[in-house]
């Protein structure tokens, strides 16, 4: 059994969450998690929002709102969107607690004091006409990557590179439209040539990563220069430098403090448990194993970045050193990333209303119709379209007439002509051989889950659903009017496979696992789900002050044991309402109508 952390990408607290944002790797990070639970492993998941970058500034621009405010409003509407979801973080915060500042400029103290972080002239832009500095986003240009017009000083959203301003072709204020003038300015830079030695020594030691973030990862290693980690800016955490922390126009990067997230968090999380030390045991242990998931546009930040920054607070980098306060920390032990999600063949985009937001989703569908597309038809190895009329042959061909149908008939049989579950006597050989198959299940599906392969994971699961109605087509208990013997044994048989289905689809399906677990008279909590507690803020230090903030977390320990439990013989059972809806064909007319 190990310590497992599982760490989910910081979505930006810049607007509600899309379906696109959730199905790349925040439902397949929950499956693992879940997955992981049940296996036995003590698991910390966490992430929160990031308030920090260029998304959140441009969004308070356009709504009149302070980046705090901005912050405050979309932190509380995707903690919503998540815990709609399941998603069962042991902690979802955000990365304007006070909390998260010490630990940023504690991490960042120590890079300084090993060396790491080296001071650099950078070319920074001030407008002609006021002489004040021009933030980033305010920096209008064609991309010089991919020749889009309209890139922002920062980022190009056609291409989704990050750039820097003076790259830029044609560059011209968005305030007044003027040319920017580029001048000398000094910021911190992370020395990331002075890892490239560890960093590909790290690389080497890891094995089964998916190869697009393989070779994703060794170019970047080819080609290290050092990375800005300040930046001209008022809002973000301060560089705690003598001459730069009350500087109002100073503060660090948001990438470097995003990352430092994962570790902030897991802090939190131990602090508000009760036992301030126990993140160390995800994060000091050299037993523990950490997951790190993310869209592949933020590859470099997990697998180079983060992973120098790391060894550069223990002092491994050519410039050695020695750990800080913090101790030393565990590098990644994988980055998994997905790719990108499309809807109806084009890019998500809110503004053009190519959009589904997952509340929305949610009003009109069951969370699991959802969680069971991602699984089957996520963006796991490449870019994947989202069509209303896939989801909705999804859920009527597969969820409900496979697995909902293996329940209902099952479990309406036995009512109808036992009213309960009833016991089996000799079994015959098509008997044992279902069991033999449900229980075999166990491992290839778990294998599948511990390696983050979940399509592949749910596509044996459901080969498994496939065989248990099969069974039952061919032993038509229904036909079994005269031998009541035979017909319980196969249906005690049919409901034991039920039971291990929804046990290995309980990753997947939370919800309705519950629900078919209660039907087969479970007791209890059997997928736990996560829940929503208002917070004062631990230490009142960070940009929301002495505030209070809405978290994500949730009791998970009592997960069911991944493996086949025996079903209770004689409970009563009574006839079973649906656990899936089935979705009419003007479903789809219905919501493509909806985005034209
Ligand atoms: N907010 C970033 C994005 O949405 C991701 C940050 S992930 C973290 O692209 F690791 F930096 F937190
Ligand atoms: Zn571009």
């Amino acid at each position: 059994m190990s310590n497992v952390l599982t760490a989910v990408a910081w979505p930006y607290a810049n607007g509600p969450r899309h379906i696109g944002h959730v199905s790349g790797f925040g439902v397949p990070a929950d499956i693992f998690s879940r997955y992981m639970r049940m296996a036995g492993h003590d698991v910390l998941m966490v992430s929160g929002t990031d308030e920090h970058g260029t998304p959140i500034l441009v969004q308070a621009d356009e709504e009149g709102l302070s980046p705090l405010e901005a912050a405050n409003k979309y932190n509380r509407i995707i903690v919503e969107d998540l815990q709609a979801l399941g998603m069962t973080y042991d902690l979802f915060t955000r990365t304007t607690t006070g909390n998260h500042y010490e630990i940023v400029q504690k991490l960042f103290l120590t890079l300084h004091d090993n060396g790491y972080v080296i001071p650099k002239t950078t070319m920074g832009a001030i407008s002609p006409s006021t002489g004040r500095t021009l933030p980033d986003r305010y920096i209008e240009g064609t991309c010089p990557i991919c020749s889009a017009d309209g890139a922002r000083g920062d980022q190009c959203d056609n291409c989704g590179n990050q750039l820097d301003p003076v790259d830029l072709i044609d560059p011209k204020s968005r305030i007044n439209g003027e040319t920017p003038k580029f001048v000398d300015e000094e910021h911190w830079f992370l020395d990331l040539p002075a890892f490239a030695e560890a960093l590909n020594a790290w690389l080497d030691t890891r094995h089964g990563w998916r190869s697009n973030v393989v070779s994703f990862t060794r170019n970047l290693l080819d080609d290290l220069k050092p990375r800005a980690i300040s930046r001209d800016l008022d809002w973000g955490v301060p560089v705690p430098l003598a001459d730069w922390k009350d500087r109002n126009d100073k503060r660090l990067y948001v990438w470097f403090d995003a990352v430092i997230g994962y570790l902030s968090a897991s802090i939190e999380w131990a602090r508000r448990s009760g036992d301030p030390d126990a993140w160390q045991k995800w994060w000091h242990d050299s037993e523990a194993i950490s997951y790190y998931f993310m869209g592949k546009d933020n590859i470099v930040f997990h697998s180079e970045i983060w992973p120098a920054m790391l060894l550069g607070a223990k002092g491994a980098g050519s410039r050695n050193g020695k750990p800080g306060e913090l101790g030393e920390l565990q590098l990644p032990t994988e980055v998994v990333s997905s790719e990108f999600l499309t809807m109806e063949g084009k890019k998500f985009s809110s503004s053009r209303r190519v959009v589904i937001f997952v509340r929305d989703f949610l009003e009109r569908y069951d969370p699991d119709a959802l969680r069971y597309f991602i699984s089957v038809a996520g963006p796991e190895n490449q870019d994947t379209d989202f069509t209303w009329s896939e989801f909705v042959r999804r859920n009527n061909d597969e969820l409900v007439a496979g697995w909902g149908n293996l329940v209902n008939r099952s479990v309406n049989l036995a009512a109808k002509n036992f009213g309960e579950i009833p016991a089996a006597s000799t079994l015959t050989e098509i008997d044992e051989q279902l069991l033999a198959t449900t229980t075999a299940a166990f491992d290839t599906v778990g294998e599948l889950l511990a390696g983050n392969r979940v399509k592949a994971a749910i596509g044996e699961a459901m080969r498994t659903v496939a065989a248990a109605n099969k069974y039952l087509a061919d032993t038509a208990p229904w036909k079994l009017k005269d031998d009541k013997d035979r017909m319980a044994t196969v249906l005690n048989v049919a409901l034991q496979a039920v039971d291990d289905c929804n046990t290995i689809l309980a990753p997947f399906l939370p919800f309705s696992a519950q629900k078919v677990f209660e039907m087969l008279g479970g007791e209890g909590v059997f997928a736990a789900m996560p829940r929503i507690v208002e917070v004062d803020d631990l230490d009142g230090t960070g940009a929301i002050g002495a505030g209070s903030y809405p978290i994500l977390t949730g009791d998970y320990s009592q997960a069911p044991p991944w493996k086949s439990t025996p079903i209770k013989v004689g409970h009563p059972l009574s006839k079973p309402t649906p656990i899936f809806t089935k979705l009419d064909a003007s479903v789809v007319d219905e919501e493509l109508e909806r985005m034209a």
